[in-house]
């Protein structure tokens, strides 16, 4: 299978924050923001697998900064590292000031897809190759997020989990 770069994968959604998708002090619902990057993510990560996938795991996602009601937002989605079935897939988001084209960073996400066949059953995806710094950052990353997952999943013995342990055991 040839390998991909992440902006084959690239997949990027403007939208707006409705009333309807808002919580009780007008800032857009947490799940709303959710679905939101679980649809970028998806169609990013069916990008690179040219598969169905699935998601997998969120691995992190942190509301610091409220989105108010009526907001622009830009939702931009890249496979970050592909392994065996599974790809970490890294959504950034950002308002848009309409009056000064302005992008303010507002949320960060990381997301894991599995391919699968149609019967549900896990399938081989192509090997990422990344680009420019900040996708061999992230690339690099992806292995530590991944071995931390399966430990807390209880699928991979914590003594396994050798970048995880480098990272602690760094001066
Ligand atoms: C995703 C799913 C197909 C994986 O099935 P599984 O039996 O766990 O399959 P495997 O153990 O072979 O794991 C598949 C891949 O996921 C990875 N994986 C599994 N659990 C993981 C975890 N907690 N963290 C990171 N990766 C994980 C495995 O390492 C493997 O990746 P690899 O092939 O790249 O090494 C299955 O759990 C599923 O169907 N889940 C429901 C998906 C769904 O409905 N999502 C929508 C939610 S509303």
């Amino acid at each position: 299978m040839q390998s991909k770069t992440s902006e084959n994968s690239k997949t990027t959604t403007t939208d707006i924050v409705l009333p309807g998708d808002t919580n009780s002090i007008n800032n857009l619902f947490g799940g709303e923001l959710l679905a939101r990057m679980d649809k970028v993510a998806s169609i990013s990560a069916k990008r690179h697998a040219e598969q169905i996938v699935v998601t997998s795991v969120i691995n992190n996602v942190i509301f610091s900064k409220p989105i108010p009601s009526a907001s622009v937002l830009i939702l931009e989605a890249k496979v970050s590292r592909a392994f065996g079935t599974s790809m970490e897939v890294f959504i950034d988001v950002w308002v848009e000031s309409l009056e000064h084209q302005v992008l303010t960073k507002v949320n960060e996400a990381i997301f894991t897809f599995v391919a699968v066949d149609i019967k549900g059953k896990p399938v081989k995806v192509p090997q990422l190759k990344p680009e420019s710094e900040l996708e061999i950052k992230r690339y690099n990353g992806a292995l530590r997020r991944r071995q931390l997952s399966l430990v807390l999943a209880g699928k991979l013995s914590p003594n396994e989990a050798t970048e995880l342990k480098a990272l602690f055991e760094q001066k």
